[in-house]
């Protein structure tokens, strides 16, 4: 992989950190929402028995695995990240669970390893407020999905109901730092934001709906959908690559 700096790297470090602890946090903060979400979000997808899919930033690669199983042993997946740590967590699931239609690498989503038209569908979890270039992650992923295939994107959100959205900043800016606090002691990462600070951080500068859909277009992506779920707090976008 290719030397990673600034933001990136800071990031890298955030997940290298919290790893062990990120599918807890995961479900505690989503208040175990986000199987529901992970399952719609992999509907959108169209995928089927035999195809060859990838997730892009997989983590520790939980929508990878439940991928893998809509494919089948026919299909197979990909999973790629650039967290060390993340893909160790992955390679020991599927370990455990003795999967052989499902591979994980490390690599960078702003330059995926993988030749155009590759793919029935290529997916994003909760990363897109991560990357330095949002627009180019997502023409990485229109270049390597097959033409009708999808790009599939699920993502924080802020919520339109301005009660909903006055709960939701309250929880995300301030209770979620918090429970970080509790969870790795709020520790500085690279003399920058603990963990659990940067998450919400993130979304202050993150598209809204609107906004992502004019980046899947710019990406040469056609019939351009979102779908928002738990009240707004988190959203899919869709968007089919052109035969
Ligand atoms: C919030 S986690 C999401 C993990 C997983 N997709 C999920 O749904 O739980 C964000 C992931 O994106 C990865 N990531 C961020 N920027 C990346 C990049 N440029 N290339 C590869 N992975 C990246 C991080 O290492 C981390 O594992």
């Amino acid at each position: 992989m290719t030397q990673i700096e600034g933001k990136d790297k800071y990031v890298r470090n955030v997940f290298n950190t919290i790893a062990p602890k990120y599918d807890l946090m995961n479900l505690l903060m989503t208040w175990g929402m986000l199987p529901g979400w992970q399952k719609f979000m992999l509907q959108k997808t169209g995928v089927k028995s035999g195809d060859m899919c990838l997730d892009v930033c997989c983590g520790t690669g939980e929508l990878a695995i439940k991928m893998s199983k809509l494919v089948g042993p026919e299909g197979k997946v990909w999973g790629l990240d650039f967290s060390e740590n993340m893909l160790k967590i992955a390679r020991e699931k599927v370990r455990k669970q003795g999967q052989e239609n499902i591979q994980f690498i490390q690599g960078d989503a702003l330059a995926l390893p993988f030749k155009d038209n590759t793919f029935a569908a290529v997916t994003n979890g909760f990363a897109l407020r991560n990357v330095t270039d949002i627009p180019k992650v997502i023409s990485e992923m229109a270049r390597v999905v097959k033409p009708g295939g999808r790009v599939v994107c699920l993502e924080v959100s802020r919520p339109k109901n301005m009660i909903f959205r006055l709960g939701f900043n309250i929880y995300f800016f301030k209770l979620v730092p918090l429970l970080g606090r509790i969870v790795d002691r709020g520790k500085a990462i690279d003399d920058k934001y603990p963990a659990y600070t940067w998450l919400p951080e993130s979304l202050k500068t993150f598209p809204d709906q609107q906004e992502l859909k004019a980046i899947f277009e710019r990406a040469g992506l056609k019939d351009v959908a979102y779908f928002g779920l738990g009240g707004g707090v988190a959203t899919v976008h869709i968007g089919v690559k052109p035969e």
